[in-house]
Formats: structure tokens, sequence, C-alpha cells
């Protein structure tokens, strides 16, 4: 068993984590200061979002300088004190980074446009106009067309994702040579891993143009998810860093089928640790759309993290667990009951999470059980694929109320309000104005947090110390009880010594259910539990984890 597989991870999105000088955007000083509390948490690494020199139009996720530290977040050197002060407390620090694209202000981007025979040209995807208009129907995850064109070169580039996010041309042996080195820069500086930025999307099909107009409209994603030689390309990073350097590393893998993600993350093929999957966040997605309002069946999402579990374990791969995330809305708002049962529902998700395999990750704020942002004017938002997304709604006749609460709904940056440390008017985050302003005074905090008995903080930390503690939750068996059960979710977790048993009520009505002889209470969102003569009653948004005596 792997160390990181008994550890959780902790993700901070350091634009909104804490800011130490009062430009109101959290930085690398700002970390610093948290890392006593984290290691109180018990968490094992932390996967820090991109902090590389970049225009921001993305936050980050679009780098215009591998090698430099954004001054936002502070300099190289505080990079190196807070990997060094993150190791003084046991703590691994993973770094996010983003290869299938660059920022336009990259200087190898800036090279390709000066022309076609320059070196750096071919770094990118380029493509002749087809009848004076773009190559093909693709329209970017981030709304309107994939592809830009530059009138200079009288050729279109791809971006899959912002408009100022050109994709990287995999095919390029200078480029990977390139990105080789710049990975080994960072392992060089000591640093313990890499969570991959989408991945899975790195090698393009040759023929991709070919998915014409008369196609139906689509993003094209069958030509470059998991194509064909995105598992040579990471096995040679595997062979070139990640395997000499013992990285903990974990691939963003959207849109992938459980066979492809065991590709990806069985040992005995030596290319990532994890996998990070989305399927049970799309749940609530109205036929596969994600920009609907959405309402989903506890059985649908039963069903699907009971496929990942069992499947992945019988064929070697491993999960990274997973709620929230920065491009998630919170869960809590979404899955369970934020308002009246905020704590229950807080510490039920938790303990669904690492209740199951893989190697659990808490977002920011999920151990203060923070809520979506619930934003009512547009004008709130910073993010451009919620911004787009609007346009887009609108354009398509959709009135503007019903697009605000679709975005309250679905869009990430409900994840990204500042992180809520004390209650004062910007709760300890910044002294200035913070970069993104909540709507509302929220009275949840990390200060009101730790005050309160039986808190969430607390329960994270039981949950973590179980995890290292019990090994059949990192190794045992995963069996779906009750699988047309619509309002309570029962699994099991056994090896040949133990068993563990966890039950949620996702309801707010009371729930009775049987239970076999001989289960006791390891922890409770209630504290206690109610069992009589084999019948449990689960309050509302109960949670329980027994072990079999
Ligand atoms: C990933 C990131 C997301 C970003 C996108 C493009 O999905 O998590 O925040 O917008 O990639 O880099
Ligand atoms: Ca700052």
């Amino acid at each position: 068993m792997k160390e990181w597989q008994k550890e959780t991870v902790y993700q901070i999105y350091p634009r909104s984590f804490q800011d130490s000088n009062g430009d109101g955007i959290g930085d690398i000083n700002g970390i610093i200061s948290r890392l006593d509390y984290l290691q109180k948490l018990g968490i094992g690494l932390i996967w820090l979002t991109p902090m590389y020199l970049s225009p921001g139009n993305d936050n980050g996720y679009d780098i215009a300088d591998y090698y430099r530290i954004d001054p936002v977040f502070g300099t190289m050197d505080d990079f190196e004190k807070l990997l060094s002060e993150a190791h003084k407390r046991d703590i691994k620090i993973i770094m996010d980074m983003v290869l299938n694209h660059t920022s336009n202000e990259n200087s190898w981007f800036k090279e390709a446009l000066k022309s076609k025979d320059n070196p750096y040209h071919n770094y990118y995807i380029w493509r002749d106009p087809v009848d004076g208009h773009e190559p093909n129907n693709w329209v970017s995850k981030f709304s309107g067309s994939a592809w830009k064109y530059v009138p200079e070169l009288d050729q279109y580039y791809l971006h899959l994702y912002d408009v100022t996010m050109p994709d990287l041309n995999w095919r390029n042996e200078n480029l990977r040579a390139e990105i080789f080195k710049m990975l080994t820069y960072w392992a060089n500086k000591g640093i313990d891993g890499f969570r991959l930025d989408v991945i899975n999307n790195i090698s393009k099909d040759k023929n991709m143009p070919n998915d014409t107009f008369n196609t139906p409209l689509d993003d094209g994603r069958n030509f470059y998810t998991n194509g064909p030689h995105v598992h040579e390309y990471i096995h040679e990073m595997y062979e070139k860093v990640f395997g000499p350097n013992k990285f903990v590393t974990v691939g963003e893998l959207s849109s992938t089928p459980i066979s492809e993600a065991v590709k990806y993350t069985n040992p005995k093929r030596q290319e990532l640790s994890m996998a990070f999957t989305f399927h049970h966040v799309k749940v609530d997605y109205t036929n596969g759309k994600k920009w609907t309002l959405g309402h989903y069946k506890l059985t649908d999402l039963t069903s699907i993290l009971s496929a990942w579990q069992t499947q992945m374990q019988r064929h070697g791969g491993w999960n990274a667990l997973f709620w929230n995330n920065h491009d998630q809305p919170r869960a809590i708002s979404r899955f369970t009951n934020d308002d009246e049962y905020r704590d229950q529902s807080a510490k039920l998700l938790a303990m669904v999470e690492f209740g199951l395999q893989g190697t659990p990750y808490i977002y920011q704020g999920d151990e203060i059980a923070m809520k979506n942002a619930y934003f009512t004017d547009i004008k709130q938002y910073k993010d451009h694929e919620s911004i787009n997304a609007y346009h887009e709604m609108l354009k398509n006749g959709m009135s503007e109320d019903l697009a605000l609460q679709i975005l309250q709904q679905k869009s990430r940056e409900n994840s990204r309000l500042p992180m809520q440390w004390d209650s004062t008017k910007y709760y300890g985050f910044t002294t200035g104005q913070p970069w993104l302003k909540p709507q509302h005074h929220d009275d949840y905090s990390v200060e009101k947090v730790l005050k309160t008995k039986n808190n969430i903080f607390d329960f994270y930390r039981a949950l973590i110390f179980l995890r290292k503690h019990k090994t059949v939750l990192v190794d045992g068996e995963y069996k779906l009880l009750n699988p047309k059960d619509n309002s309570v979710y029962s699994y099991e977790r056994f090896n040949n010594k133990r068993k563990i048993l966890v039950m949620a009520n996702f309801t707010e009505h009371a729930q009775e259910r049987d239970v076999a002889a001989g289960f006791d209470l390891i922890l409770g969102n209630y504290g206690d539990m109610q069992l009589n003569q084999g019948k449990i009653t689960l309050r509302p948004y109960e949670s329980v984890m027994l072990e079999k005596k």
C-alpha cells in the first residue's frame, strides 16, 4: 500500500485562500500562514492550482511562463519557503500543471504567430480555412467556435478552452522535449507531484478536421479525448520525471470511460497515480447539458459511484475521490441541504466520500461547510466560462432570470468565494477588497466552526484518522447495498478481517432501514444512532459508519 493511498489531499485555490498583503487576492505568504491549520486538519498533501505567470483569463490555467511564479502570488523565494514549511510539517506539495494549452501571451505562442516557418509555429495546432471559414464545427468548452482566425497567417488555431488559450501540438517532438525539461525543473525544486490539467486531451487525432459541418454540432471530443498517443506521452513523462522523482500524480480525465481510467492509473502501466473523473458530478445535467436547471436521482448517483468503485478496483486502477473543486458548484448546495441541515449535510458528504475506495480530496472550505455564492447579478461573476454561458443562454432566447438561476446552481464561480476564516466583513481573507465579493454575509467561518461542539472540521479529522488506521477503508472491497434505494445510500467495505458499513440518508425525512446484527457505531453525524432490533432510524441527512464486531 502506498502512503498516498491512505492520506488525504487538500486542494487550495490560492487566489481565494488567504491574502497577506491586502490586494484582495490570496497569495503564497497567506498559504504559509495557514499551514498549521492544515496540519491540524491532518491532511498529507496539498494540491495548489496554478500560480505560474499568467494574464489570468482563466485564473492561472492560462500559463504565460512555466518557469515563473506570478507576482500576484509572490516570488520564487516565497514558493520555496512554502515548500520547505510544508515539508517541515510532513505535508507534500502537488503543483497543478497545464500541458494541453498555454496562454496566448506565452513566448512560444508569440513566436508561433510570427510566421509559418517559425520553429514555434508547430508547437500549436493550425489549420487552413475551409471554403473561407473554420476548419470544422467544433465549439469551445467556453462557448463559441474552437477555432480562432489569424489574418496575418491566414490560418486558424485550435483552442478547446478560452480563445486566449491555444492548444499545444504534442505531435511535435521539440515541444515534448521542452515540456520534459520544464517538468524536471519543478521536480528539482523538490515538489512532490503534479495534478495534470485536462491531460487526456493532449493527443489529437490526425484526422480531426474531417469532423465537418455536416456532422451534428459537437465539441469534437471523440477526436481528442483519450486520443491515439496519450498513453505513450504520459508514460514518457513517467519514465523521465514522475517515476525517478517518486511523484504522486493525478490526472484530470473528463469524459473518460472506466476502461480508459484503468489504463491511466494501473501502476503496471507506469502512467499516473490516480484519476479524477466527473460522471458523478454530471448527474444533475439534463440530457447531458450543463447549463440547465438540474435535478438528480440518488440511485443515478449511487450507481455511477458504484460502477467506478467496483471496476477500478477489479482492474487495478485508483480513484481520486471528491465532491468539490474549483470547477464545481458546492456539493452541499447541489446534492443535500445547505440551510436547515447544513452541518449534517456537510458531514454526510464527507463520510460518503471518505468511506469509498480511493484517495479523498478536500476542497478548501468543505471543512467549514461553505456553500454556493447565490449571486443575483451577472456583474458579480468573473469567470469567463460562466459569463460566456450566460450570454449564450440569452442568445438562445432564455430569460435573464432563468439564466441567473442556472448559474446559481451550476457555475463554478460558486466555489471560488474567498475562504471564510473569521466573522469580520471579508472573513479575515483580506484587509482590502476581495477579488470576488460574497453576496451575503454568511456566519460560517473557521473561527466559529472551531468553537462549536462536534464540528465539521473535527468530523473531517476523525475521517482522516480512520483512513490511516483502518486499512479496510483503503484496500477493502466495495459493495452497494439496496441499489434501488432512492433515499438512503448504503454500502459496505470489507476484507477478510473486517467489515465497515456506511449509511447516508439523503433526504429530510426519517428513514428506517434494516441492519444486520453485530455492528457498532464508529462515527455518525448526529453523534449517536437509533438502532433497535435490527432496524435503524436515520434522521434527516443522518449518516453513520458502522463496523462489524
Ligand atoms: C481544467 C481546470 C479548469 C480550467 C480548464 C482549462 O478543467 O480545472 O479550471 O478552466 O482545465 O485549463
Ligand atoms: Ca495578495
